[in-house]
């Protein structure tokens, strides 16, 4: 199969639209022809050289949605035709990790996809005969891609696919970290910082769990119009204060939010939401990916005195059995994804988008093949 694709050669350069060759799926393996995906900070994380799994020349991308055109031998659970969106963090059902209830990260093919191939060992996409590394196991900056099974979870067509398909990482892990990962209770208070498309959601999670007061912090002002559209009851601009933001905080909410939430990937604003937390029993989630090799810090008192601090990768959620049921969310008008695409671009001008992204001018672009 030929196949449209945006090449990352090397670190730092410019994706080059290219005609690749795409092999047939393997056993265990589906073709999906991508109809949209976004552009998200992994993807310009990898691209910059600061990741030490990228791998070069790739297939970057990971927040796509497409439909099924092939399926390799002994695939049962989805068909050609169905909609689809490729998941990075698979769900096999079966390994430890899916089998513990406590996690999403499904290992069962974490080796193969950090080397940018696939469950057996090589690549499905090649120019020339030069083989082209997979990237996230989606490689969704391609017109077709090849993905494992356990990778995909099935949605409902009648959800517009050039829209669902920020459902693939940034408004999912938003929203499952305030669910899933904080389990965030009606009444509480929450503090989001950042408000990109994943603290957007954030704050679109903080209202389906009826939080009582959403605080949303960006040094953009900006951001403040949309925050409290989405259900954010204060905007706080940092930059207003010429003290730490975490002491204005637990002073405007009598000792501190019960959750907060993390979504820019900044070391300083990780330890600053922690220490907006209230005594006794606030929880911190961090959703932002930091730059490799940092490191975050805060008194241990803060934790010995009830704090909790935690994590989330894609919300915690569970691709196959649990994003089906975001889409019908989205269907039913619960979870907000067309307002979040401030851009739309042909595969042409993927760069751009990247550009934009770099600029803070988009909450997401959404390119369309
Ligand atoms: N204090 C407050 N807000 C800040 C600060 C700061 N020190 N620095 C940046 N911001 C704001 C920006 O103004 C922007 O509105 O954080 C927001 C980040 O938004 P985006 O860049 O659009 O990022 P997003 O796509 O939401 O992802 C956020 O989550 O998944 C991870 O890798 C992703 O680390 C990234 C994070
Ligand atoms: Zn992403
Ligand atoms: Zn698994």
């Amino acid at each position: 199969m030929k196949s449209r694709a945006a090449i990352a050669w090397a670190a730092g350069q410019p994706l080059t639209i290219e005609e690749v060759d795409v092999q047939a799926p393997q056993a265990g393996e589906v073709m999906v022809k991508l109809v949209a995906t976004g552009v998200c900070h992994t993807d310009a994380f990898t691209l910059s050289g600061a990741d030490p799994e990228g791998i070069f020349p790739c297939i970057l991308g990971h927040e796509g949605a497409g439909i099924v055109v092939e399926v390799g031998e002994g695939v049962t659970s989805v068909a050609v035709g169905d909609h689809v969106i490729p998941l990075y963090t698979p769900e096999c059902g079966e390994c430890k990790f899916c089998k513990s209830g406590k996690t999403n990260l499904c290992q069962a093919i974490r080796a193969t996809q950090g080397k940018g191939l696939m469950p057996d060992g090589t690549s499905r996409f090649s120019l020339n005969g030069q083989p082209i590394y997979h990237f996230m196991g989606t490689s969704t900056f391609s017109e077709y891609t090849v993905l494992p099974e356990i990778a995909i979870a099935k949605i409902n067509p009648a959800a517009a696919l050039d829209k669902v398909c920020l459902l693939g990482c940034g408004i999912t892990t938003g929203i499952g970290a305030v669910l899933n990962t904080a389990k965030v209770e009606p009444g509480s208070t929450v503090a989001v910082f950042g408000l990109g498309g994943v603290g957007l959601s954030v704050i679109q999670g903080a209202v389906l769990a009826k939080a009582s007061r959403i605080l949303a912090i960006d040094i953009n002002p900006d951001k403040a119009e949309f925050a409290k559209q989405l259900g954010a009851t204060d905007f706080i601009n940092p930059k207003d204060y010429d003290r730490p933001i975490q002491e204005v905080i637990v002073e405007l909410t009598d000792g501190g939010v019960d959750y907060s939430f993390e979504a820019i990937g900044n070391v300083n604003t990780m330890r600053a939401a922690l220490e907006s937390c209230h005594k006794g029993w606030g929880e911190s989630t961090i959703i932002g990916v930091a730059g490799a090799g940092q490191e975050i810090s805060t008194r241990p008192f803060q934790l010995v005195t009830g704090r909790v601090w935690r994590g989330s990768a894609f919300g915690g959620v569970k691709g196959r059995s649990q994003l089906p049921g975001y889409v019908e969310q989205y269907l039913n008008g619960q979870i907000k994804v067309d307002e979040f695409v401030t851009e739309t671009r042909p595969l042409e001008e993927i760069n751009e988008a990247f550009e934009d992204m770099h600029a803070g001018k988009v909450i997401r672009t959404v390119i369309t093949f």
